[in-house]
């Protein structure tokens, strides 16, 4: 059966999200912007390299939330990004307004798909998202632990040099600075990495991912990170539509797990056709467990000024 995905937001992440859907032949994509031109022309482009690339999945760029019809799954890409030294929370209000308005019409046109927010600030919008659309929470759901993991799994790789796909880990709370490595989970190959370095390194990488998004901003002077952003947010909808039940982080809404409610956050999920499956519940240490809730209380702070 064929299946659908609305990339809202022809910028950055949104064109790379898109075009990593098509060449792996997960969806036939259709690319929303507000901008005229800007998704068709960026779609036409994508198009025109399936011949070398040989996907068969087929994209269309429009200016037409009506278009969002019959997705399985839109992926909302649109907004500002961060500007130097810029906190995400800033963008909160520019944002908050983008992401209802947008919110509305797909809901109004895609009423049972699955929305995976992107924009900035991640837990806010994923929040503001749910409570626009009306749509069951597990069907609503926030792109943020997974970047924040990859790029975890990244620096702690190259400390120890060996492969990135040898280090697990989970990095659990907001897409922020309040986010939480949960360390006793983070291993190369079964051992924990707490045995393999000084805990100043660690302490240092910890430091280094929980600013990782920043660090990229800085370094390009304009505009945010959008290749790791891109490959993460296709990692959700690959499990989504392949019903795979991997087990990711991603901004859920919580109703009492880990002793926080009423209010999106990271945590580890069981992703699957149905959308959030399922929050797990993990062994944290108290230090940890106090991370997430302080987490918690940063986002709600937002919320409240949206
Ligand atoms: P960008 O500026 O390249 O693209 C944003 C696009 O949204 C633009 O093409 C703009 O025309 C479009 N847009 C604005 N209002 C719209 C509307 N009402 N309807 C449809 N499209 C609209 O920005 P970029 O780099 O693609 O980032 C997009 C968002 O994703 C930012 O908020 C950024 O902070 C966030 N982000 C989040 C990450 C995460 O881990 N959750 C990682 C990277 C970026
Ligand atoms: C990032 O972490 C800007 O949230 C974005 O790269």
């Amino acid at each position: 059966m064929k299946r659908k995905v609305s990339v809202i937001g022809a910028g950055f992440v949104g064109t790379m999200t898109a075009q990593r859907i098509v060449e792996k032949n997960l969806a036939d994509v259709v690319l929303i912007d507000i901008v005229e031109g800007l998704p068709q022309g960026k779609a036409l482009d994508i198009m025109q390299s399936a011949p070398i690339e040989g996907f068969v999945s087929r994209i269309t760029g429009s200016n037409d939330f009506a278009d969002a019809a019959h997705s399985d799954i839109a992926v909302f890409t649109a907004g500002f990004p961060r500007t130097p030294g810029m906190s995400r929370d800033e963008l909160a209000l520019k944002n908050g307004g983008i992401v209802q308005s947008v919110v509305k019409e797909i809901a109004r046109h895609a009423p049972d798909c699955i929305i995976i927010m992107v924009t900035n600030p991640l837990d806010v919008m994923t929040h503001l998202a749910w409570r626009t659309s009306g749509f069951p929470a597990r069907r609503v759901m926030g792109m943020g632990g997974v970047l924040d993991t990859a790029r975890y799994r990244a620096f702690l790789a190259e400390e120890l040099d060996v492969p990135a796909s040898d280090i697990e880990a989970i990095v659990l709370g907001s897409h922020g600075d309040t986010m939480v490595p949960a360390n006793i989970h983070t291993t190369s190959k079964g051992i924990p990495v707490s045995q393999l370095m000084e805990k100043e390194k660690l302490d240092s990488i910890i430091e280094r991912t929980k600013k990782g998004g920043a660090e990229i901003v800085g370094l390009l002077k304009s505009g945010s990170a959008w290749h790791a952003p891109s490959s993460s947010a296709v990692a959700m909808v690959e499990a989504i539509l392949n019903d795979s039940k991997r087990l990711l982080p991603a901004s859920a809404y919580l109703t009492g797990q880990y002793n926080i409610e009423d209010i999106y956050i990271g945590v580890p999920v069981k992703l699957g056709g149905a959308g959030i499956e399922e929050i797990r519940e993990i062994a944290l240490s108290d230090e940890e467990l106090k991370g997430l809730r302080q987490s918690a209380e940063a986002v709600r702070e937002t919320l409240k000024k949206i």
